[in-house]
């Protein structure tokens, strides 16, 4: 599924409210969430051994990032709980995560991290919370998986206090040229194997955009070589 559109209209969504049926009850929703829980089921025996490494630098910087901005953090997408140790022992961390096996392996890491206040099954793109929950809601390496980018923005957006903040860290992909077309072409199999549709900057630029409750306050590269970004997002007062 192309990270910047909404699902086409399908019967069961056709001018439905956000309250009652959502996009993500159509057949390609339940399709496109079939895919990830699988290809997670297969990851999370390798996920740790690759990622430790491969995310350090990127997943130190965002923890340190969103622990200055506030203590109740929400982390969408927590997977295996990689990230957690990196928020300060000060702040109470809430994570979400699709994955039943992935969320197993952070609920593992997690007696050895007392900020680390509760991990919950949920879907990114339908969360549980009230509004104004959270100081900071931190979506690392989560926002180009999800089936439905945009729900998952306007979530977490919902459920942060104005004045807080969305962070995204994430690699994404280019706007044009040579490159952007080799990842279109790549785009089933990255679906396929769980790395989603490799979303580009200017889906979450254009959301700001179009909200008039937020304001774009940072894009920066994250180590190593620059090939990750950090998104700092905030919902104003
Ligand atoms: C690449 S992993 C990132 C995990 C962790 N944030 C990290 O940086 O190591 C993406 C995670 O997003 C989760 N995910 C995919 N779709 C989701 C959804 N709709 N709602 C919640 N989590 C989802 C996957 O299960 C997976 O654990």
């Amino acid at each position: 599924m192309d990270g910047g559109r909404r699902p086409e209209q399908t019967k069961s969504n056709q001018g439905n409210s956000l309250l009652n049926e959502t996009p993500q009850d159509s057949e390609p929703y339940a399709r496109a969430y079939e895919v990830q829980r699988r290809a997670y089921r297969v990851w999370v025996h390798l996920y740790d051994a690759i990622y430790s490494w491969f995310l350090y630098f990127a997943h130190r910087e965002t923890g340190r990032v969103a622990s200055q901005l506030g203590t109740r953090l929400l982390e969408v997408g927590v997977g295996t709980g990689l990230m957690l140790r990196y928020y300060a022992p000060s702040t109470e961390v809430v994570g979400i995560d699709l994955s039943e096996e992935m969320l197993q392996r952070a609920k593992e890491k997690q007696a050895r991290l007392p900020h680390v206040k509760s991990l919950q099954q949920m879907d990114a793109c339908r969360l549980s919370f009230a509004d104004d929950s959270f100081d900071v809601a931190v979506a690392p390496f989560t926002i180009s998986v999800v089936p439905d980018p945009l729900s998952a923005l306007d979530e977490m957006a919902r459920v942060v206090r104005p004045g807080g903040t969305i962070l995204i860290a994430s690699r994404f992909g280019d706007e044009s040229g040579f490159v952007a077309m080799l990842e279109a072409l790549a785009r089933p199999l990255f679906t396929a194997i769980g790395w989603g549709s490799l979303i580009r900057r200017s889906v979450i630029e254009n959301w700001v955009n179009s909200r008039d409750d937020l304001e774009l306050d940072e894009v920066r590269s994250l180590p190593p070589l620059k090939i990750f970004t950090l998104i700092r997002i905030t919902r104003k007062g």
